[in-house]
């Protein structure tokens, strides 16, 4: 049983100051409110540094235990890249578009990200022994399944007997779930990516409507990894966006408790 828990907190000691830079809401809003998927692009290209800068945005998103368990792929070269807008079932979203990203989960890279947590660790000043424990014990009990996912009906029963008596993370439990935990961060990525360009005075479509199997080919992915989204970036053409943005009443998914 691991001892030091990070979920307690960390002493007093070892926390930074927040992070406290200005920020304009308005601002945010408008790249919110503007932020449409659009369907049809006009010609122009996107500068590279507006490339690179989101993707230091989507890099910067929070992702779960900062393991980073994600992978951007731009797709430049001309024979990929009408490979992958067929692979995207050639949607005009994807066939327009001046640039395609696809956004990928990487489960299987658990292990070499958290021997990179470590030796980031390692780097730094004063580190608390819980963050350590943390990547030593807890990230490998959470990502690892055994051979052929063994592991899995044990982990169930453990939980499940724990749980009984006290709160207990439920999982991930299964090679399925670990891959969930790595596309929920992968989609964060992904939206902080859409925003990000919009800031920039550009758009996007996120897709998922594409052969996920010839997208890995294409990319030379493993079967382990997971197609998040593609996303095609540009700008758009004067009729890009398809209609008015609809949204169901917020009522029917807010709720106070
Ligand atoms: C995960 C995901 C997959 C999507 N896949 C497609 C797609 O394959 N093709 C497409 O045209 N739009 C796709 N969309 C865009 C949605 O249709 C769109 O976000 C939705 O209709 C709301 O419109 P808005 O983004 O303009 O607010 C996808 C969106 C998400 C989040």
């Amino acid at each position: 049983m691991v001892k030091a828990n990070i979920f307690q907190g960390v002493e007093k000691k070892n926390r930074r100051a927040a992070d406290v830079a200005a920020t304009d809401a308005k601002a945010f809003h408008a790249v919110v409110d503007s932020r449409r998927s659009v369907r049809v692009y006009a010609n122009d290209p996107v500068p590279q540094e507006v490339v690179d800068a989101c993707l230091d945005a989507a890099l910067k998103a929070p992702n779960s235990s900062n393991m980073q368990t994600w992978e951007i792929h731009h797709v430049v070269d001309p024979v990929k890249k009408q490979a992958l807008i067929e692979a995207c079932l050639s949607q005009p979203a994807a066939a327009t578009a001046p640039e395609l990203f696809v956004f990928v989960a990487r489960p299987d890279l658990w292990k070499r990200n958290a021997g990179w947590m470590l030796e980031l660790l390692n780097a730094q000043p004063k580190v608390p022994a819980a963050a350590y424990q943390y990547y030593k014990k807890i990230v490998p009990l959470a990502y690892s399944q055994g051979p052929f996912g063994l592991l899995a009906p044990f982990k169930w029963l453990f939980v499940n007997l724990r749980g009984l008596r006290k709160p207990t993370p439920r999982g991930p439990i299964g090679k399925k779930a670990v891959l969930a935990v790595a596309e929920k961060s992968s989609a964060l990525a992904s939206a902080h990516f859409m925003l990000a360009m919009r800031a920039h005075g550009f758009d996007t479509c996120p897709m998922e409507g594409l052969d996920s199997l010839r997208v890995k080919r294409i990319l030379g992915l493993p079967r382990a990894a997971g197609i998040t989204m593609a996303i095609s970036a540009g700008r758009r053409a004067e009729e890009g966006v398809y209609g008015p943005r609809l949204r169901f009443d917020a009522k029917h998914f807010v709720f106070r408790h």
